[in-house]
């Protein structure tokens, strides 16, 4: 067993949070100039990830993600800002919140674009789940996210469990 595979002693938040920037080009964008809704997933993905992996300083599967708004369109040129962070750690899985925003820079604007939650499970190279540290919320809002990633994970286990019912 490596020593990544050993029980690791928490970390704080701020250890996990992780800040990714790319600007829209022609190819990540529809006919009509606007970003591509999956092109946004998968950066939703990687910010997450990013976020996980600095976490459990492991390799880490993309378990979930709920359900995503696009609340404004972002077109070529702007600049997307994906922020992530641990919410909160179960055992072997954890979830990330991830913000975005879209910059302008010849208009100075900025606007909040999405924001979604992802569940990523901490895995060797052989693919065992492993157990992740937990995270210490320092801030009043990394409790208040602590406290509603608990409440979302119940809702998902229920979803879950209730999917599996109907498919026996
Ligand atoms: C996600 C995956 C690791 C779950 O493994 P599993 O053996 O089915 O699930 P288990 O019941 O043992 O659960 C393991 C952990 O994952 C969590 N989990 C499982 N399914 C989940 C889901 N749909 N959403 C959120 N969490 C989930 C469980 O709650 C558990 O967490 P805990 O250890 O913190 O309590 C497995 O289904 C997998 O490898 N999926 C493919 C992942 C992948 O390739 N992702 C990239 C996109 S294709």
């Amino acid at each position: 067993m490596s020593d990544n595979h050993l029980p690791q002693d928490p970390r704080p938040v701020r250890d996990s949070q992780s800040e990714m920037a790319e600007i829209v080009l022609p190819n990540d964008a529809n006919p009509l100039g606007a970003l591509l809704g999956g092109r946004l997933m998968h950066w939703i993905d990687l910010a997450g990830a990013m976020a996980a992996h600095r976490h459990s300083r492991n390799y880490v599967v993309t378990a979930s993600i709920d359900h995503l708004d696009f609340l404004v369109p972002v077109r070529v040129g702007d600049l997307a800002i994906l922020r992530s962070s641990v919410n909160r750690v179960f055992h072997t899985s954890m979830e990330v919140g991830v913000k975005v925003w879209v910059e302008n820079y010849i208009s100075d604007s900025c606007h909040h674009v999405s924001s979604a939650y992802l569940t990523y499970v901490a895995v060797d190279r052989d693919g065992h789940h492993l157990p992740v540290p937990a995270v210490i919320p320092e801030s009043d809002e990394e409790r208040r996210r602590y406290e509603d990633a608990g409440r979302r994970r119940d809702v998902r286990r229920a979803e879950l469990e209730r999917r599996r019912q109907r498919s026996l």
